[in-house]
């Protein structure tokens, strides 16, 4: 069987789940695939620590010791571009400074497919990144940037291609789902959900995205830029987080059988696209009230199949890791993967004009 060699920039919590599923697991990937997916080159500041969370060989490390400089860490991603042998390259290293652009560029331009979870930088370069991938007709894997193992971007690019997307929105960040729904269930405070979920790993590394919207609006952006055509670097969207929300919100969302939950939302009018993320009160009754803990929820309207729901688990290190290696096998066996399903590009118009109605 050919072998098809990646290599992981970055083996923290996402790049573990990822190397851990790729080394219980591969017989399955093999015959999924039709070729023998082997992890053959890890980059991680942390060798000995990263080896250990992931259950992998240290001798996979490019330099492997207790600790690497900077220095250290861009020679060893320079050896792994440089490497002919390696067919795709995963970065869970996080970030969207220049540092992480320019490296997912040097992929692509190495000739090797990439697949990262890293929903910032998707939403800071918009479709720059895309064309890249195209010029070089490599592929980009990011189903693990939006909602962790919920398929919304296979879903979109291969089940609903056959449909016009009138709106979709949801439950996109874990970390803020999890904060709200266990102050609510258990009574516990804003902070101490927060370590809880810093502990799971179903925070950021900067959790101030989670609780401020940014990472629900990066998925937003993503999702928006995929189904009507706007540059995700063009998007400006009202987007508020829940770090505004108080305990006395959420014990008088309860007093009138509700809860609060964080938004993502854009729906089409014919070219008007109308969207926001924003924290709100729900009836129990409605669906979205239903979801908790880092459980993600995509709903999409559309126009010929109607309503379509997408629940799963939005965030943590096996959950974000099985959409990483979903990425590799669809790629190793040689599926394209598409970035868009826009046909026509809508124009951004302020949420505050709009009803949202669920
Ligand atoms: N911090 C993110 C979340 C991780 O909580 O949803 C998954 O994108």
């Amino acid at each position: 069987m050919e072998n098809y060699n990646i290599a992981l920039l970055g083996c923290g919590t996402v790049g573990s789940g990822t190397a851990k599923i790729i080394s219980e697991f591969s017989a399955a990937l093999s015959e999924r695939s039709g070729k023998k997916i082997n992890i053959s080159k890890i980059v991680d500041l942390r060798p000995m620590a990263a080896a250990k969370k992931a259950g992998v060989d240290i001798s996979l490390f490019v330099n492997p010791k207790e600790e690497l400089s900077k220095e250290e860490a861009s020679a060893a991603i320079k050896e792994v571009l440089a490497d002919k042998s390696i067919d795709l390259v995963v970065e869970t290293i996080g970030g969207d400074g220049d540092y992480i652009k320019n490296i997912h560029e040097s992929v692509l331009k190495a000739g090797k497919n990439l697949v990262t979870a890293n929903k910032s930088l998707l939403a800071k370069t918009g479709k720059s990144l895309f064309e890249t991938a195209k010029e070089n007709n490599k592929s980009i894997g990011f189903e693990a940037a939006v909602c962790g193992a919920i398929p919304i971007i296979k879903g979109l690019t291969e089940c609903f291609t056959g449909d016009d997307i009138l709106s979709v929105y949801g439950i996109m960040n874990g970390t803020s789902n999890f904060i709200l729904s266990n102050m609510s269930s258990r009574g516990i405070s804003f902070e101490e959900a927060l370590k809880e979920a810093q502990r799971l790993g179903y925070a950021e590394a900067d959790p101030s995205l989670d609780i401020n919207g940014g990472d629900a609006a990066n998925k937003l952006k993503i999702l928006i830029q995929m189904i009507y055509g706007v540059d995700a670097r063009s998007i400006t969207i009202g987007v508020n987080g829940i770090d505004v929300i108080k305990p006395v919100d959420v014990a008088f969302a309860k007093q009138i059988n509700s809860v609060i939950k964080l938004i993502c939302y854009a729906k089409r009018e014919g070219n008007k696209l109308y969207a926001a993320v924003r924290p709100m009160m729900l009836h129990k009754d409605i669906f979205l009230a239903d979801i908790n803990g880092a459980t993600n929820a995509v709903r999409l309207i559309n126009k010929y199949s109607g309503e379509n729901i997408l629940v799963g688990q939005g965030a943590g290190m096996e959950e974000t890791g099985s959409a990483i290696v979903s990425d590799i096998v669809k790629i190793a066996r040689g599926d394209k993967q598409r970035s868009s399903i826009a046909w026509q590009e809508c124009e951004i118009k302020p949420f505050e004009e709009h009803a949202m109605n669920f």
